[in-house]
């Protein structure tokens, strides 16, 4: 990662905030749906306030967490290949994080002459603005327009701009959305939409759960640092009284649905109270609360997915250990 020095002073980044254009998404109506019911759960989306995001930066380096190294790899082989079939006007990049992974797909335009834009959208604004001054200090000629967002209810809002864009859509964040979440993320992406347009998809791939259990167990820690967070979160959104130390992290692969599970898990029987929302939420010992899947695609599984909604695969990219996919595809209605 480019850091800079305090002699080099970064232009301002203001976020654009895009609006849902389906109902649903805030944290009162997200807990009140997941966390007050049972089974309880909380969108994974919340993992990811300032604090989250640089856990899951230190994540991706970890050993055991083989999925940013193996899909960093097949770009850095595969970037001049996607730019030159998708000649991109724009690159919108759905979860974009610290935009890492960007910097080859630019670099790729700049080599081939192609005038691109850019364009980051994520729920965490600090992670957008961090990543943003860094973009712009490496490429002073590149127009980046960065947004925050809920990629699932508000992409519509994005729809008929002159210009033909390649969406990015990395890090096997697709595997996060499943049932009604992933029907409306499509929905709202395809509302987005030009004819011709492109996305271009990281997925993680089935295999042995040894390497998945590791992977979301890091030795370091991280990802149960991760995963605890999210109470930290509620405790500041909603003055709600978690005790962090009375939850513990858990992960672990189903063989039978194809994805890892993640939950905290409560030590004890506690009473949590939500000031905000005037709730308590009674947990009793060992009683779980599900903050994330990881689905696991098999290559034909990806390939229908994409076909299903009308995006026709271009390229698909895997390494010779089959651990990932990088897909490229055309909406083609
Ligand atoms: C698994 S990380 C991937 C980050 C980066 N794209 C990469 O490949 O390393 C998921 C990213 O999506 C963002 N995110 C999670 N849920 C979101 C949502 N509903 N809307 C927008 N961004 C979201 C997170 O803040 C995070 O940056």
């Amino acid at each position: 990662m480019l850091c800079l020095s305090s002699e080099q002073e970064p232009p301002d980044m203001q976020c654009e905030h895009l609006h849902p254009g389906r109902p649903g998404g805030s944290l009162i109506e997200d807990v009140r749906r997941g966390l007050l019911d049972s089974p309880r759960s909380i969108p994974c989306k919340y993992l990811y306030d300032e604090h989250g995001s640089k856990l899951f930066e230190r994540i991706c380096e970890t050993r055991e967490y083989y999925q940013t190294r193996t899909e960093s790899g097949l770009l850095n082989d595969a970037c001049t290949s996607i730019i030159e079939t998708s000649q991109p006007e724009q690159l919108l990049e759905l979860g974009s994080g610290n935009s890492s992974k960007i910097h080859v797909l630019l670099d790729s335009c700049r080599k081939l002459n192609l005038d691109c834009s850019y364009m980051p959208l994520d729920i965490c604004e600090q992670a957008v603005t961090d990543a943003c001054r860094i973009l712009q200090h490496k490429y002073s000629w590149l127009e980046i327009r960065p947004m925050v967002g809920d990629y699932i209810h508000s992409l519509s809002s994005l729809a008929s701009a002159p210009g033909r864009r390649l969406y990015v859509f990395l890090g096997g964040t697709i595997g996060n959305l499943e049932g009604p979440e992933r029907q409306c993320f499509f929905a709202e992406l395809l509302a987005a939409m030009n004819p011709g347009d492109w996305l271009l998809l990281g997925a993680d791939r089935e295999k042995d759960p040894t390497i998945l259990n590791a992977a979301y167990n890091d030795s370091a820690g991280y990802t149960a640092r991760f995963n605890l967070n999210v109470l930290n979160v509620l405790n500041r959104e909603l003055r709600a009284d978690f005790q962090v130390e009375q939850f513990r992290h858990q992960a672990a692969y189903n063989t039978r649905l194809k994805h890892i599970e993640i939950h905290l898990v409560s030590q004890q029987a506690q009473r949590v109270s939500l000031q905000e929302m005037k709730a308590d939420v009674h947990l009793h010992e060992g009683e779980k609360i599900l903050t994330e899947i990881s689905r696991k695609f098999t290559y034909q599984g990806l390939n229908e997915l994409l076909e299903q909604h009308q995006l026709q695969v271009a390229h698909h990219f895997q390494p010779d250990n089959q651990y990932f996919s990088l897909v490229l595809a055309r909406y083609s209605p």
